[in-house]
């Protein structure tokens, strides 16, 4: 038998301090997402993520309340093990740092990289602070006290081992030089760099001040610093030095995902401990950006920690999975709020495509008892609506590869809003009141349930238990856990005569104003009391719109490319229009202001989800953007010069 080839992931391992938020399951759901896609895609997958319980913080803390370090941790540990369940994360395995496993590695290499002497002993020199008990460097002190309390701190010497990272700057520099994939996204990779480039100083590694923490095996007084220790998870959890052949297939690592906060452990610190121990550096380092709320970073200490559990309990794993997925845009900082949450779930999975598969379900029930016909007459549209779906597996296929998961996600809702519009095009009611189409209805409901199909699979790693629930509807998977991501590139292998059942609603849309008043969402908005006095005001204010539901009109800059006199009509024109590779059709009335010429080659704004409508027979998908005097006699569309076409307007 063929060797599969190997594809090993990793997120951060989490402190265990406290339970996490949905900022820590981002990154596993992301990891999860990529390894359910390798999965499917044939690789023989590794999948790591675990828990970091080494360090002072957590001493400190579970001293606090009144536990030793490992028993406070392991019911932390617990509640994260059941988090990743719930969110349904295949991890193969969880590593914690206070496992034997671990610790003996830590020991080995810690001795290993100490007698080539790249680990040395010296004097550290730092300002203390003992309420803290924490060392600061000069730069660190704010007006010469200690930042996390502003207590006076003094200047204290303690015996210390050193790793001496400047040795490896220059090997490293000339890495990621030679491997521009090794950080991304590229632009934390200049950071990355610089930082070399200013010098490395010599990195201290253990620490005398407190004992919870793996001991130095030659040195017992002190224990290992916790990041050299952490870092090491990535190697004791596949076999280093203990099983050769799993190590040997798995490592180097493909991607370590991480938060952009940890990348300069990942990219420099960790980069240089494997070069000490003559080890392949990981393939690959994604720093992603982080979620934020309205106010800010979310933190204990400010009461604002979202639980993913109780979202989940709310909207279901498939749901959550999808917004967290969809919502940080490569690399880039994203915004959570609950109301956006509901929105996306409104519009994307209920509107969308919620809709596009009950719409097909109910049709085949009513014009063919439910058997899935097979597809018989073809004309150009169906031709199209395979071509787009062809084009959209290549780009949602790249955009995984590239890490872009929001991305991958809107390549995959274009094939959704497009099998949408395939049913407003074809008009299947239409087609079933005349006995001489029914093979043409046939055709157009055996399209819909291929581009169901291809759709749903492209979903799976983002949405693990909708191909089960689809197919209970819909069969369009002899086995909804076997699904190859291949199978989406290709056209008809859905089989005629399987069954269409009806079924539950996938995507149950959400209500949120009964969500606000049952006081259900996690700001303090339905906290509100609407008194008397607060409803009248309320009646003299104008209608105000949130600034979610403004973002659901999607404008998007659209370029003119041909554009014609309607024909008896003299005030309406027909633009077709180019939205980045997209192109559409939309009749506009501004025929009276505007020769057709004078618009070909502009830049306008369309709103690009409004429903399309036919109007004097065309098909007009979409709205320009105009301006006018109140009687409508002078109109001036709105025109963009810089940005191209495609992009949103907000
Ligand atoms: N224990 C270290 C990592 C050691 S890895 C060898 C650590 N742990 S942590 O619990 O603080 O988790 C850090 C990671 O959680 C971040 O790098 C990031 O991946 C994730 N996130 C925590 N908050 C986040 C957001 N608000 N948004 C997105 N991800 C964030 O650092």
């Amino acid at each position: 038998m063929q060797k599969k080839e190997t594809f090993y992931i990793t997120t951060p391992i989490y402190y265990p301090s406290d339970n996490l938020h949905i900022g820590h399951a981002y990154t596993t759901v992301a990891a999860d997402c990529m390894a359910r896609f390798k999965r499917m895609q044939g690789y023989d997958v590794f999948y790591l993520t675990g828990t970091d319980e080494h360090g002072q913080k957590i001493e400190k803390i579970a001293l606090e309340k009144g536990k030793k370090p490992l028993e406070y941790v392991d019911e932390i540990v617990r509640n994260i093990r059941n988090l990743w369940d719930t969110l349904l994360i295949t991890n193969n395995d969880f590593i914690r740092t206070t496992e034997k496993r671990h610790e003996e590695v830590v020991q080995k290499i810690f001795q290993k990289v100490y007698d080539q002497g790249d680990i040395f002993i010296s004097q550290y020199e730092g300002w203390y602070c003992t309420p803290c008990e924490t060392f600061f460097t000069k730069r660190q002190l704010v007006d010469g006290k200690c930042p996390d309390c502003d207590r006076e701190v003094e200047l204290l010497q303690e015996e210390s081992y050193f790793f001496n990272m400047g040795k490896y700057a220059n090997r490293l520099l000339e890495h990621i030089e030679s491997h521009p994939e090794f950080i991304q996204p590229e632009s934390r990779r200049n950071e990355v760099v610089n930082f070399i480039k200013m010098g490395l100083e010599d990195l201290c590694v253990s620490r005398t001040t407190f004992q919870w923490g793996t001991p130095v095996p030659f040195n017992p007084k002190h224990v290992v610093y916790v990041w050299f220790d952490a870092l090491i998870n990535y190697l004791s959890a596949i076999g280093y030095d203990s099983d050769e052949e799993k190590f040997e297939r798995y490592w180097p690592a493909n991607i370590h995902l991480i938060g952009k906060d940890i990348l300069r452990f990942h990219a420099i610190i960790w980069p240089i401990m494997l070069m000490a121990m003559g080890l392949p550096l990981p393939r690959q380092v994604f720093g992603h950006g982080w979620i934020m709320l309205e106010g800010g970073k979310m933190s204990k200490s400010k009461g604002n920690v979202v639980d993913p559990v109780i979202l989940v309990d709310k909207y279901g794993v498939d749901a959550v999975r999808y917004y967290l997925i969809k919502e940080l845009s490569f690399g880039q900082d994203g915004l959570y709020s609950e109301e956006m949450l509901v929105n996306r779930i409104n519009s994307d999975l209920a509107n969308d495509v919620g809709n596009l598969i009950s719409r097909t379900v109910a049709m085949i029930i009513r014009y063919f008892d439910g058997k899935i016909p097979a597809a018989d007459v073809t004309e150009p549209v169906d031709q199209e609506l395979q071509d787009l779906a062809q084009q959209v597996f290549q780009e949602a296929t790249a955009k995984l590869e590239n890490l872009d998961f929001s991305g991958y996600l809107i390549a995959v809702m274009k094939l959704v809003s497009r099998a949408n519009k395939y049913i407003d095009e074809t008009e299947p009611w239409l087609l079933a009141k005349d006995e001489s189409k029914k093979n043409r209805l046939a055709t157009v409901m055996y399209n819909l349930l291929e581009s169901i199909r291809i759709i749903i699979t492209m979903l799976a790693p983002a949405m693990p238990t909708l191909p089960e629930r689809a197919n209970q509807q819909i069969q369009v998977f002899a086995d909804s856990d076997q699904i190859k991501w291949q199978d989406a590139g290709s056209w008809g292998l859905v089989n005629s005569g399987a069954e269409v059942k009806k079924g539950e609603i996938l995507f149950p849309r959400i209500d949120l104003k009964t969500l606000e008043e049952d006081n259900i969402m996690d700001d303090n908005k339905a906290d509100v009391v609407e008194n008397e006095a607060a409803k009248a005001t309320e009646e003299k204010q104008p209608e105000y719109i949130s600034i979610d539901d403004f973002a659901r009109v999607d404008l998007r800059v659209a370029e003119v490319i041909a554009c014609e006199k309607m024909e008896k009509a003299d005030k309406l024109l027909v633009l077709r229009v180019r939205l980045g590779d997209e192109e559409r059709t939309v009749v506009s009335g501004i025929a009276k202001n505007y020769k057709p010429e004078e618009l070909v080659g502009k830049k306008v704004i369309l709103v690009a989800n409004l429903k399309p409508t036919k109007l004097r027979g065309t098909l007009s998908q979409g709205m320009i953007l105009a301006a006018s005097d109140p009687d409508d006699n002078d109109v001036e569309v709105l025109t963009l010069e810089r940005i191209p076409s495609g992009n949103r307007v907000k």
